[in-house]
């Protein structure tokens, strides 16, 4: 029976155990620059069998956030190569997670204060984070205007060029955010997308943009670098589909020829419940519809796991577990499960913005 500490080959990564991090927003990269700080928090969790980098916007149209960062200037490159060569030096791997917010965001956060951009003009009765006057606030997201579908081709090639940047910096991979109502989520999904081009409608239609980025991202890094990240039925940011199940057989089916490293799912609501009411899901079946096609990738799986509930995910046929805020507050994470050591619990205060205070600061064994 495998173990959550046993080695396990990704795509061309060899990790040495199961355990991932999870993708973390933290608010701590002013002006969307990497710093030396955030290289000493990611260091500090390089015992991760594989380290998921925080959100990380493709381009300035795909900021939603406050002091995210980005990977589309050279400074941010910059920033993001101290993190890398820190994670390195101390024995870990580490994928950057690439994020377009669609329509999650405020026009303080676009270029040229313009509306955010979205497949349908349909408002996320959501909230997102902007800072006045130094201030950090949470505020509505802003009303979005529809893309062109001239438009989308140069948005699959910031994918691109994001993917490529991302190695340039040291990243051992990518990781596309298909997940959480960004994005790609709301094309996936009929609660935000009405289109009536091909990028509307039917489910392949729906599909296409994820599927096109997925495949562009694939050339130009090799599919043995980037994973995928999906949320079938999380209700996070304002996001439903009326019928998730067919939706994501249909998604997997047509990424299985890629050969993608891994597709990282989120079951349930995320950060909330594994269930989530009036939205049932059989992710077993779409795992199996991804085998069935051909794919040889690695499957991890996402959602208030502990350490029990995760050998049994690995003895259901997991081959990795992320734990998001367990490695919030655990930068030891991996060894404090290896020996059944009690977990700090998360402090829910300075999870979005800030300093050292609740992000380097967690104490280890
Ligand atoms: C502070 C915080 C920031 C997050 N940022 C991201 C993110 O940048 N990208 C993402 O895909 N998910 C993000 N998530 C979701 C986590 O990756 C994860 O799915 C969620 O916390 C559930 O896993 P857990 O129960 O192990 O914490 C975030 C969650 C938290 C608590």
């Amino acid at each position: 029976m495998k173990t959550l500490f046993d080695p396990v080959q990704v795509g061309s990564l060899h990790l040495p155990n199961r355990i991932v991090m999870a993708p973390l927003t933290r608010n701590r990269a002013p002006d969307a620059i990497p710093t030396p700080l955030m290289a000493e928090y990611y260091a500090q969790r390089a015992g991760a069998g594989l380290i998921i980098s925080e959100a990380t916007a493709i381009t300035h149209q795909g900021q939603g956030y406050a002091d995210v960062p980005g990977l589309y200037g050279t400074e941010q490159l910059d920033g993001w190569k101290q993190v890398t060569q820190a994670v390195h030096a101390r024995g870990g791997r580490i994928y950057c997670q690439l994020w377009h917010v669609g329509r999650v965001s405020h026009v303080d956060l676009q270029p040229d204060l313009q509306h955010p951009v979205a497949p349908s003009a349909l408002v996320a009765k959501t909230k997102t984070y902007v800072i006045r006057n130094g201030a950090g606030s949470f505020v509505p997201t802003s009303e979005p205007r529809a893309l062109d579908a001239e438009e989308i081709p140069g948005i699959v090639r910031d994918f691109r060029h994001a993917a490529r940047n991302a190695l340039s910096a040291g990243f051992d991979g990518v990781e596309v955010h298909g997940a959480n109502g960004y994005l790609l989520d709301q094309f996936l999904k009929s609660g935000a997308n009405q289109r009536s081009d091909d990028y509307g409608g039917s489910i392949p239609n729906r599909a296409r943009f994820l599927l096109e980025v997925m495949r562009e991202v694939c050339e130009e890094v090799g599919s043995g670098r980037v994973g995928l990240r999906l949320s079938p039925v999380t209700p996070a940011n304002d996001i439903v589909d009326a019928d998730p199940q067919p939706l994501f057989e249909y998604v997997v089916k047509q990424l299985a020829p890629l050969q993608l490293a891994y597709l990282h799912l989120i079951e349930g609501s995320t950060g909330g419940p594994r269930e989530v009411e009036g939205r049932p899901f059989d992710y077993t079946r779409v795992r199996r519809t991804w085998r069935d096609a051909g794919a040889k990738g690695t499957w991890m799986v996402n959602n208030s796991y502990d350490k029990a509930l995760a050998e049994q995910a690995l003895a259901a046929g997991a081959d990795l577990v992320a734990f998001g805020r367990p490695f919030i507050a655990n930068p030891d994470l991996v060894e404090r499960l290896r020996s059944d050591a009690p977990l700090n619990a998360v402090e829910k205060a300075t999870l979005y913005g800030g300093g050292a205070k609740g992000y380097t600061d967690y104490p280890v064994l």
